[in-house]
């Protein structure tokens, strides 16, 4: 089969395009003939190595959609699944899945790919947040999948909303360094997404007893938030995040993150769909923060 080896870490050109054998399935898992995969944010990290990465050439991805063509089941047999793996694999034409939940009819591998890992992450967060109507709500890069989800469910909330995003889409344009100085005060709840030093700047727009929750390093940072700060105003930091968010809660919020997408609350938004043999070209776009929406491999 075709497949994509990550050999070391550097630039789109360090993703290769081979043949490598098709795998097999272990009992308990399914085997997926693919036809959609993501190229989320976080994979531009972790192949220029910015996140850590194996140093083994492994075929690399890790969000994939597709038909199951093997499982213990037979009645899985010709369903669609999308499929999120930590350990890699998902840039194949066939990948082998433990964990996988089921497409709604009506959803294309593509939109299925664009949603499932954003949109579950999104609800996730929003679970932890529990946000009452009418609280105010800060949603950082909601040009992004995540973010762009974040935006639709606080909305449903009840929730006011304040948006960032470098393409002129929000209220407030997070390119400017002193982007932070523009955010409004008593806002109870920030999703925080971009990182840095300059986060701590954020600490001062919350209401009392408002709460952070902390999910991604956008600028490649993590953010810093001055524990003094914290306690001055009764602010709780939420880490979003390791085995218990990403593993647990997002995975329990997948098959309700699809459903909110086949009943029309949640819209995938795709930006650019390329064969598995542009996928330097698919990086490179994702990089370039050019275009708004999920970048999609076909093999
Ligand atoms: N904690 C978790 O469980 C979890 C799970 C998945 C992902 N994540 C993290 O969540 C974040 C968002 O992921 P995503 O999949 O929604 O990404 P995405 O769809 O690729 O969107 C990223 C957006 O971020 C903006 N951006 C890129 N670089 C930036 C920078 N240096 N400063 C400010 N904004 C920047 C871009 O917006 P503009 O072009 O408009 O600037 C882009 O639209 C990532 O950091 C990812 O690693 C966390």
């Amino acid at each position: 089969m075709q497949a994509v080896v990550q050999y070391g870490t550097g630039g789109p050109e360090v993703l290769k395009v081979e043949e490598r054998p098709t795998p097999r399935r272990q009992t308990g898992e399914v085997l997926i003939r693919v036809e959609a995969i993501a190229v989320p944010f976080y994979e531009t990290q972790l192949r220029s190595g910015l996140l850590p990465a194996s140093s083994e050439p492994t075929v690399f991805g890790h969000e994939a959609a597709g038909i199951v063509i093997e499982a213990d089941d037979e009645t899985l047999h010709g369903r669609r699944v999308v499929t999120m793996s930590f350990t890699g694999g998902a840039y194949a034409e066939v990948v082998a899945a433990s964990q996988y939940t089921l497409v709604p009819d009506g959803i294309t591998p593509e939109q299925a790919v664009a949603a499932a890992v954003p949109a579950s992450v999104a609800l996730a967060l929003m679970k932890t947040a529990d946000i009452e109507a009418g609280e105010s709500v800060l949603v950082e890069a909601a040009s992004g999948a995540i973010g762009g989800y974040l935006v639709r469910l606080a909305e449903r909330s009840g929730a006011r909303v304040v948006t960032t995003a470098g393409n002129g889409s929000a209220d407030i344009d997070h390119n400017d360094p002193d982007w932070r100085q523009q955010v409004p005060e008593g806002i109870h709840v920030i999703f925080e997404s971009i990182g840095g030093p300059r986060a701590a700047e954020l600490t001062a727009k919350l209401a009392p007893h408002g709460r952070i929750l902390a999910y991604g390093m956008l600028s490649g940072e993590f953010p810093a938030f001055p524990v003094a700060g914290l306690i001055a105003r009764g602010i709780t930091l939420i880490g979003f995040g390791g085995p218990d968010a990403y593993g647990k809660r997002v995975a329990a919020a997948r098959a309700e993150a699809l459903d909110l997408v086949a009943d029309g609350t949640l819209t995938p938004v795709i930006d650019r769909t390329y064969p598995l043999a542009d996928v330097a070209a698919a990086h490179a776009r994702v990089e370039s923060r050019a275009g708004v929406g999920k970048v999609v491999l076909v093999p």
